[in-house]
């Protein structure tokens, strides 16, 4: 499986992926979905959102077990982040076939499109509307960096976006969702483990802030006459990052649009995207009002106009204590594992579900932490061992 999706999207020049929503390279995913599903003789379906399942059983029968992550990337990413809970589903099912489990829930596989948000700047869109955390209206208004509208990319690559939205029926089939993921961070490595199981997800968002000043030449205007929407900008950056350290939360302007874009202009408008994360909603409140002051001071003090808006939020995830007891108990038969309970700052679909199906996470330990980077790694030892573990989970949740 791995060797069939590692050339999909990936970037020669970077060796990192770009698997962006509705593109070419997200279809090639998709194919690969499809194939493996087809291949085991799975029912294959596609939901109005354009997240794909694959079931073992009659999902109508409900009280379902699924597992399942996504395929696309961030800009450059990595090859597991998403993949690796994909392909463990598959290969689970091959463990369960092969040892001959009964299951007596339905079991299914799920691609949640969309997951990174790289393309139409919100994370989690295909679960989002799954779940109505996310309205037609505001899907309607997704616009990607060239201007396409998100229904247009999903017509453009062949899907129905009419029928996008919630999509309670299909929710109320699922008994419990587990979500196998790399870990990305370094608490499975410091502590010695192959598997995880999460505790919880940061509350996170992005804002984005649009310095605008007035472009003009850079070579005959004078230092006093400008109006530069880049100094304050940087000056922004740098109290993001010292009231992240001050609330220890963490505060990050990875993406930056400039216009016009010329070595010899002054820009006329900088737009940079904040994503900030912390462990509870006050140190994550207290950290983006603090960086909006300062940014406010600052495009103030270089006459330059600032606009704030918060793009997506997604508060904190507490995941749904027995299931996650339950995985515990389950995987506790294995005497040579043990299996740690984490938090994480990153955002999964599982998150997003968490609302309305009791949902549970298994990391696999990263040796170097690294993700969002064609760096990211895991050993095939340790996700061997999440395979496993997702085989115990899955057989021991099903079978109750
Ligand atoms: C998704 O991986 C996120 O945490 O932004
Ligand atoms: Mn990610
Ligand atoms: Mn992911």
């Amino acid at each position: 499986m791995w060797a069939e999706l590692l050339p999909v999207g990936r970037s020669s020049a970077s060796g990192g992926y770009r698997r962006y929503a509705w593109t070419g390279a997200d279809a090639d995913c998709r194919a690969w979905f499809r194939q493996q599903a087809e291949a085991r003789g799975l029912a294959y379906e596609v939901d109005r959102n354009g997240n794909q399942w694959a079931w073992l059983g009659d999902p109508a029968a409900g009280n379902a077990v699924v597992t399942g992550s996504h395929l696309d990337s961030v800009p450059d990413g990595g090859a597991f982040d998403g993949p690796l809970g994909v392909v463990s589903a598959f290969a689970a099912l091959d463990e369960l076939r092969g040892r001959g489990a009964r299951l007596t829930r339905p079991l299914g596989i799920v691609n949640f499109g969309d997951e990174e948000g790289a393309r139409f700047g919100l994370a989690c869109v295909g679960s989002r509307l799954t779940a109505g955390a996310l309205t037609v209206e505001q899907a309607h208004r997704l616009t990607d960096g060239d201007g396409v509208t998100l229904p247009q990319a999903m017509e453009a690559a062949g899907y129905d976006p009419e029928g996008i939205g919630p999509d309670p029926e299909r929710l109320a089939r699922i008994g419990a969702f587990v979500e196998l993921h790399v870990e990305q961070g370094r608490a499975l490595d410091l502590s010695g483990d192959r598997v995880g199981i999460a505790s919880a997800i940061w509350p996170h968002g992005r804002w984005r802030f649009d310095f605008r000043g007035e472009a003009n030449h850079a070579g005959t205007t004078r230092l006093a006459d400008r109006r530069d929407p880049m100094p304050s900008y940087a000056e922004t950056v740098l109290a993001a990052r010292r009231e992240a350290e001050l609330a220890g939360a963490v505060a990050t302007f990875g993406k930056i649009a400039v216009e016009p874009n010329g070595v010899n202009a002054i820009p006329s408008l900088v737009r940079g995207w904040l994503d900030s994360r912390a462990a509870d909603q006050a140190s994550l409140d207290t950290v983006v009002t603090a960086i909006e002051k300062a940014a406010r001071e600052y495009a103030a003090a270089h006459g330059v106009d600032l606009t704030v808006e918060r793009e997506s939020f997604t508060p904190v995830v507490e995941f749904d204590h027995a299931l996650r007891d339950e995985l515990a108990l389950i995987l506790s038969s294995d005497t040579e594992l043990r299996v740690p309970v984490l938090g994480t700052g990153a955002g999964h679909d599982a998150g997003i579900l968490s609302g309305r199906v009791p949902t549970a996470m298994l990391f696999v330990r990263n040796p170097t932490g690294v993700s969002h980077s064609p760096a990211e790694h895991a050993t095939e030892d340790d996700c061997v061992a999440g395979v496993s573990a997702l085989a115990d989970v899955l057989e021991g949740l099903a079978r109750t």
